[in-house]
């Protein structure tokens, strides 16, 4: 599905990474796609990340879930959110509201949240590290904005909400169901629910930081290096002060480091699997019996087709020479020219329907019976 009076040319050159944008009635038709009922008890599920924020007076409470079913009947009826983080893994009608962003590649996508407000409830000023759109799925919200902060913005003590401990909105909006609102990382932001029964579904894309590319890529690193693998100076001349570390060896050390650092084949395998890691493994669809080869043939030519794991994250890089290794639940598949054109549609489809064509190939059967026992992809005959 696309979405209405929004021409995603402009948005990608003038607002993404950049400026706010409001899209209002962004929707063909508008359903909201899970109740404030619906949520609640996602919030009491154990392997579900959820926060209830209540506010008294200037006074911010968070409490982490699972929440216990009776702390919904305690709530005042004012000033309080709940969050509830990758409800697109439970709820499909969630995950469907995606689609219309996959102009963003599907790499760059964190996950659905969901919240419910009561009245004045929110989390009050903050910003993200996330280019979010802010979908309004229920009552109203008026959402605030203001300059671009940074890690110098002076943020109030001991927040687990990270809030400013300033904030001066430039512009306000308010939000009525079907409406959108895209903010960009780091510029501030602050909803505030008008009314009862305010629901907003925040579409995350992440962007790794240089610190975490470098720390995780080294720690990857360094499971392989060996202690024998030292420097080491045979032909040895004599310097005329012993206290100096020679140019030389400054290279022959800096080489060290870069030579592995550099390696650009390694580090593609190293990210493609990295960031093809799942944030919440308990989505787990791993087979109890894991299926031959031959079973997935006769389940696919019975017209099953194939269906990602909403917790799985599926992608492929195209090597030099043209060949594929895709990527998903942190493992890596080399493609081979048989196998290539499966990889390419399980990325870029939630549901792919399998062709006699690919049935055909014992390659392809293979890879999906991989995909299927690790849990990655099920086999849909429908019932
Ligand atoms: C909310 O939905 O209440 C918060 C979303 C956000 O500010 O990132
Ligand atoms: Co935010």
């Amino acid at each position: 599905m696309q979405l209405q009076d929004f021409d995603i040319d402009v948005f990608l050159r003038d607002h993404w990474q950049k400026k706010p944008m409001l899209i209002k009635n962004a929707w063909p038709s508008w359903d909201n796609p899970i109740t404030p009922d619906e949520l609640a008890g996602l919030a009491c599920e154990p392997q579900i990340e959820s926060r209830l924020i209540t506010k008294t007076g200037e006074a911010w409470n968070v409490e982490n879930g699972p929440l216990p079913e009776a702390r919904f009947g305690e709530l005042e009826a004012k000033d309080w959110a709940l969050l509830v983080q990758a409800a697109d893994h439970y709820v499909p009608a969630v995950a469907a509201l995606i689609e219309p962003f996959r102009f963003i590649p599907n790499w760059r996508i964190d996950d659905v949240m969901v919240s419910y407000a009561a009245d004045g409830g929110g989390v009050g000023p903050h910003y993200d590290q996330y280019d979010v759109f802010l979908i309004q799925g229920l009552g109203k919200r008026r959402w605030q904005v203001g300059e671009i902060c940074n890690s110098d913005t002076p943020m109030l003590p001991n927040s687990d909400l990270r809030q400013l401990a300033e904030f001066q909105p430039t512009q306000e909006w308010i939000l009525e169901p079907g409406d959108i609102l895209y903010v960009p990382p780091r510029i501030p932001h602050n909803g505030t629910a008008i009314g009862d029964d305010c629901m907003t579904y925040s579409i995350g894309f992440r962007a790794p930081s240089r610190a975490e590319l470098i720390a995780d890529y080294c720690d990857d690193l360094l499971e392989h290096l060996d202690d024998d693998d030292r420097y080491s100076d045979t032909g040895l001349k004599l310097q005329s002060n012993p206290g100096e570390i020679p140019a030389a060896a400054i290279e022959q050390l800096h080489t060290m480091l870069t030579e592995k650092i550099n390696d650009r084949e390694t580090f593609v395998r190293w990210f493609g699997a990295y960031n093809s890691t799942r944030k919440y493994p308990d989505m787990d669809w791993t087979p109890e019996e894991p299926l031959q080869s031959g079973q997935v043939h006769n389940i696919l030519a019975n017209g099953a087709c194939l269906l990602r794991n909403p917790a799985s994250r599926f992608s492929f890089i195209r090597h030099e020479g043209n060949s594929v290794s895709l990527f998903a639940d942190g493992d890596c598949y080399d493609c081979t020219d048989e196998t290539t054109a499966l990889a390419e549609q399980i990325c870029s489809q939630e549901i792919v329907y399998v062709d006699s064509e690919l049935t055909a190939s014992q390659q392809t059967i293979a890879l999906i019976a991989k995909l299927y026992n690790k849990g990655s992809l099920a086999l849909d005959d429908g019932e």
